[in-house]
Order: structure tokens, then sequence, then C-alpha cells
């Protein structure tokens, strides 16, 4: 086996975040070796890693999670020493719809890495179990507060449930076993990639086709906004600073409603695409609430920031135009993800709400 300083699996490395994470860390450390282990779900495209997959330091394996064989042979075939966990079913609204693949890939996946891990792992000297995880696992805020990582958990749609549940395993696996692991809990992500049923990009996809922006409820609702790759330097410095067993909050401090943010990309790309300004804004829609719609996210980063030396850099507009500009130059890749299924799939989301 070739002499790598590290050998790290990243699991869902094919979706939106994993995809900034495995393009980061192949071309940032030539001397790591990047496994990626992706079932290849709707959520999964290799056209997300052109740019990588030929580099000398990366595998690609397609596989499941769920399926300890498969997940064992990586472990064995290349030696892994360090994991970064990504796969996930990770769309509220379909976790609404049918949470059992979420309990099976979120849950008994995660499970199933840690016990790969464990069996592999003959002393836990130089090795890492990193867990990816959200914020939505903390609840939902009033107008005040933001979730420190003492925040008692307390999720409330099938997906945070889900990603609570593989939270509290990794930590278990931590007392229980000494298993050598570090979590971090994101806020929003938004950037290139990112596929096309979460608010940002389906807004941009909308817009350009010109179709009604369906906005939940009366838009109010405010999530914290984090731009992938600051998210993806935040995992890295997690990833080489963390402490083991703890966990880490990763933030944008950016605090949006819902309707400011569409109507900054109503904005952002009719400047782009030379249309008239305000024609976009008329195509916005006020749509059937999401059941249990969490109100507020948002989060304390003291710890990253004093512990660990991390902060979000991307201002919140040039994140988003550096976003639509992305999809305005990648038409193949949004013509590519939005054919097939993902027509039914707005068929059956949105038509119920009116649009
Ligand atoms: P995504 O849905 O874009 O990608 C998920 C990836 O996992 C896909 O490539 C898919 O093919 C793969 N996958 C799904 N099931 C699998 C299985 N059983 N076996 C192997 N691979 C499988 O997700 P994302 O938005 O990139 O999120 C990645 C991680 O970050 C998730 O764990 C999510 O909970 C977490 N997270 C996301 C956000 C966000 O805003 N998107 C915020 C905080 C945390
Ligand atoms: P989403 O991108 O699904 O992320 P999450 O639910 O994990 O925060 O949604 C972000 C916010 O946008 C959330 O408050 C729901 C809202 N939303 C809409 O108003 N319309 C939409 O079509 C979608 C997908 C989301």
């Amino acid at each position: 086996m070739k002499d790598y300083k590290k050998r790290i699996l990243i699991t869902g490395g094919a979706g939106f975040i994993g995809s900034h994470a495995v393009r980061h860390f192949v071309n940032k450390y030539p001397e790591y070796l990047i496994v990626n282990l992706d079932k290849l779900t709707y959520a999964g495209n290799l056209m997300n890693l052109r740019d990588v997959e030929n580099k000398p330091n990366y595998r690609f394996v397609k596989g499941d999670i769920t399926d300890y064989d498969t997940v064992k042979k990586v472990f064995d075939d290349y030696g892994i020493d360090t994991v970064i966990h990504f796969a996930a079913e990770s769309h509220v609204d379909r976790s609404i719809e049918n949470p059992d693949d979420f309990v099976k890939t979120n849950v008994l996946g995660t499970v199933n890495l840690l016990n790969a891990a464990k069996s592999s792992w003959k002393d836990y000297e130089g090795k890492t179990f990193y867990h990816i995880s959200t914020d939505e696992v903390y609840g939902s805020l009033g107008d005040t507060g933001k979730f420190t990582e003492q925040t008692p958990y307390d999720p409330h749609s099938p997906y945070s449930a889900s990603k609570a549940a593989s939270d509290h395993f990794v930590r278990a696996y931590y007392h229980t076993y000494g298993l050598p692991v570090v979590i971090s809990n994101a806020s929003n992500n938004y950037g290139p990639y990112q596929f096309p049923e979460k608010l940002i990009p389906l807004i941009i996809n909308n817009i350009l086709e010109q179709k009604p922006l369906p906005v939940y409820g009366k838009g109010e609702n405010v999530r914290d906004w984090l731009y992938v790759e600051d998210h993806v330097k935040g995992i890295d410095t997690v990833l080489h600073k963390g402490k083991k067993g703890e966990t880490y909050n990763i933030g944008g401090e950016n605090e949006r409603k819902n309707i400011e943010v569409v109507e900054k990309l109503c904005e952002i790309t009719d400047e782009l695409t030379g249309r008239t300004p305000g024609e976009s804004k008329k195509l916005i829609r006020f749509v059937k609430d999401r059941a249990g719609h969490d109100w507020r996210y948002a989060l304390d980063i003291s710890k990253i920031k004093n512990e660990l030396g991390w902060r979000p850099e991307t201002d919140f507009d040039e994140g988003l135009r550096k976003t639509v500009r992305w999809y305005l130059d990648n038409k193949e890749w949004l013509d590519n993800v939005t054919s097939g299924e993902y027509r039914h799939y707005y068929e059956r989301m949105y038509k119920n709400r009116g649009v």
C-alpha cells in the first residue's frame, strides 16, 4: 500500500456538501488518499466530481452504507484510518412524505459505519470518526436566542429525528468503546451543486424556468445560511484541530427570513440575466406551510471561533451571486438533475400546495 499520511473514507461524497469536501481534500492534501463511498441516490451525481475523478489520490466506490459487508470491505481494501461521514437522506419535505429511508440510511447506515470502524481499528492512535450533522437536531427557536453545543436535543421532523439518533449513536460509541469521534452541527448550506429540492436552488431553477416561486406560509421562518465552501473549511479545521468526543457548531452568523432570501435571488437573477428589475418577484406565491415547520434556527459559533480559530468568510450577497452565476453557467447540470424523477417529485410536492 502506498504510504499516504491519511486514508480518508468520505461517505456521500457525490452529494452537495460531500462533493465540495472531496474536491477540497483531494486538491489540498495530495498526501491523503480520499475514498468516496456513495450509493448515488437521486441526490448523488458523479457530474459533481468531474474535476477530481482522475486525480491519483482519489477513488470512487459505488455502495450503500446500510450494507455492512460493503462498508467493511472498503475499510479493509483501503486501510481506512479516518471517516468523514456525510451520506444521508437530507431533505425535510421528503422525510415528511416517507421517513423510512431516513431511518435506514441516517441511523442504521451510521451504526454500520461505527461498527466497521470499531472492528477494523485495532488501536485508535491516529484514527478519527468525524460525523457531519445539522443544527436541526436542537429543535426550533423563537425570535431570540441561539443554539449552543449544550442545547438539549429536541428534533421535530423525521429528518432531524434521524440525524439526532445518529449523533447519539456516535457519542455512545465514544463513551462506551472509546471510539475517537468528533461531531459538527452545521446550519443551512448553500452554493453550487445543491440539488434543486432545497430552497435556494429550487427558487433559482424556477426563476430560470419562469415558474411560480413557492414560499411556505408567510415566508417569515428564519434560517442561518452558510456558504458551502466555508463549511468545508470548517470541517477541515475540526478534522485537524478538533478534540475527540467534542461537538462543534458551524454556522454562518447570517440569519435571514425566507422571503428575504427569495427576493434577493429574484434581484440577483434579474440583474445577471438582463431581465427588467422586479420581473421575477412577480412569480412569488405564498403556499401551504410545511407540517411542523421549525420557526427559526440560529447557531452560536463561539466555540469553534475561540477554540479552533474558524469563522465564516463569505458575505451572503457575494455567496448568492456566486451561486446564481454557477447555476447560469451550468445549465447542463441543472437540466440533467431536473429531468426524469425530479418532475414527478415536483408534481407530488407542489401540486397540493397550489402551485
Ligand atoms: P445530499 O442529499 O446532497 O447528498 C447526500 C449524499 O449521500 C448523496 O450523494 C447520496 O447519493 C448519498 N447517500 C444517500 N444514501 C446513501 C446510502 N445509503 N449509502 C451511501 N450513500 C448514500 O446531502 P447534503 O446536503 O450534501 O448533506 C450532507 C450531510 O450534511 C448530511 O449528513 C446532512 O445531514 C448534513 N447537513 C446538511 C446541511 C445542508 O444544508 N444541506 C446542513 C447541515 C448538515
Ligand atoms: P430547505 O432548503 O428545505 O431547508 P431546511 O428545511 O432543512 O431548513 O428549506 C429552507 C426554508 O425554506 C425552510 O424554512 C422551508 C422553506 N421553503 C420554502 O418556503 N419553499 C420551498 O419550496 C422550500 C423547498 C423550502
